[in-house]
């Protein structure tokens, strides 16, 4: 109880926020990177079109696996070591990669990342909004989202940079630096305090929360998670508990139409896209560094508005801008001339829908959807839960990367395009029925307050 205080020690949380999202980054570079980096594995390695596949998804594989395992462990390990276990796989990764000698090795190793990918994306937002003090806890969750916005641009950078040299290995190997300093940052930073008290280690938890709380906050968060503690099972069984059930809904369908909307088919495929509508391989990899850079900007707008706006009115508005994009995209390759040239219409309107399109949904999706997940999940089981919804998360995820080059050869981006306003469409109706606020409550409350509803119910 040493670093007891009455007002919260400011700089140490920088610190703590920072490092405790670093590992978005990594879940950022290491998708991103390889959207570059193929290219010339393909030739290197000398890839048929499935080893191509295997090269790309491996790390969607992966991170399913990493998702799953990632649950489980963080409410066993502790969120803190969790990351830190991640960092060295992210490491590992990074190397193993870099120096694979054949694609089967390579593909191992994008496998291995994809473990530590996955588990980042659970532990991250776990992590912080555990550490966050209430009034923020939106922003600084959001800070996930912005790492993994500006590792996909670091990557798009890189990979821009390296182009011209066919440096494959270095794109991938660069990992690297940022899974050292991750390692080396979060060995020094705190368990979250609600970990703590679930393994009735209070005094640690009231330590963590002094740094970051006034003193009269801390006993009063301390004693919050106390008595939600005191009224759990905890355990897996409580995973299917019928009061339990609402909130995973609401988890799952959070996470599962963050990725079905097509976020990655942009993400991945927009330079294929843009060269489709007539764009040169130049002008295409530039236009997806502003996707990239737009991508970062309005993720900032997010977190300057999550905590005031609230989440739900986000996730409508995001919908409502992606939804526009998306018919009007599919709308005019259907009705519009094929394209020649990057000025004629439909190229025109392809990339100003694009643009439109992740300015919403980075506003919006991007980072709602991870402060989220463990703001709606009961505590004794938020590891586990988030474990089921971004499991899901990366097999959609999957599904829909494997199967947009697909689906564009075979039907056309017109009817592709629909297809995703359609289910931008269902995903409105979701949010309208299901989800609740959570902004301005703290974590006990939300949890106090689904148990009441089943119980009213
Ligand atoms: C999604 C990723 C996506 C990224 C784009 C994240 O929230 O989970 O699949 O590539 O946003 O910024």
């Amino acid at each position: 109880m040493s670093t007891a205080n009455s007002t919260p020690n400011t700089s140490s949380n920088a610190f703590v926020y920072f490092f405790g999202a670093l590992g978005g980054l990594l879940f950022g570079y290491d998708t991103g990177v390889i959207s570059g980096a193929i290219l010339f594995i393909e030739s290197d390695l000398g890839l048929t079109p499935f080893l191509n596949g295997l090269v790309v998804s491996g790390i969607l594989l992966g991170a399913m696996g990493g998702a799953a395992l990632a649950g489980p462990l963080s409410d066993s390990l502790g969120r803190r070591r969790l990351i830190l276990i991640a960092a060295v796989i992210f490491s590992v990764g990074a190397v193993g990669a870099a120096l694979a000698p054949n694609v089967a090795v390579l593909v191992m190793f994008r496998i291995v990342l994809g473990f530590a990918v996955g588990a980042a994306a659970l532990i991250v937002p776990l992590y912080l909004s555990e550490i966050a003090p209430t009034r923020i806890r939106g922003a600084v969750a959001a800070l996930n989202q912005l790492m993994i916005t500006v590792g996909i641009l670091s990557a798009y950078v890189v990979n821009a940079a390296l182009a011209p040299y066919e440096a494959w290995r270095w794109m991938v190997g660069l990992a690297l630096i940022p899974a050292l300093v991750l390692l080396v940052g979060m060995y020094f930073m705190p368990e979250t305090p609600r970990w703590l008290v679930s393994k009735n280690r209070d005094d640690d938890a009231r330590d963590v929360l002094h740094q970051t709380r006034t003193d009269e906050e801390a006993e009063r968060e301390v004693r919050e998670i106390k008595e939600i503690e005191s009224r759990e099972e905890g355990g897996l069984r409580e995973l299917t508990a019928s009061w339990v059930r609402p909130a995973l809904l609401v988890a799952v369908g959070l996470a599962v139409f963050q990725q079905i909307i097509g976020i990655n088919t942009i993400i991945y495929y927009a330079p294929t896209t843009l060269t489709e509508v007539g764009y040169g391989n130049q002008a295409a990899i530039l236009a997806n560094l502003v996707i990239g850079v737009l991508n970062v900007l309005m993720t900032l707008v997010a977190i300057r508005f999550i905590d005031r706006i609230g989440r739900k009115p986000l996730l409508t508005i995001g919908l409502f801008g992606m939804i526009a994009s998306l018919s009007t995209l599919g709308i005019s390759s259907l009705v519009l001339p094929a394209p020649g040239s990057p000025t004629d219409p439909v190229a025109i309107i392809t990339l100003a829908c694009l643009a439109v399109f992740i300015t919403s949904f980075a506003a919006t999706w991007g980072p709602v959807v991870w402060v989220m997940l463990p703001e709606v999940l009961p505590l004794k089981i938020r590891g586990a839960a988030m474990g089921v919804a971004i499991f899901l998360h990366w097999a959609a995820n999957f599904v829909v990367s494997q199967t947009f080059p697909v689906f564009l050869d075979s039907l056309g981006p017109g009817v592709v395009f629909l297809g995703y306003a359609f289910v931008g469409a269902a995903a409105l109706v979701f949010v309208r029925t299901f989800v609740t606020e959570t902004k301005g409550r703290s974590l006990e409350e939300i949890e106090a307050d689904l148990r009441g509803r089943s119980v009213a119910g």
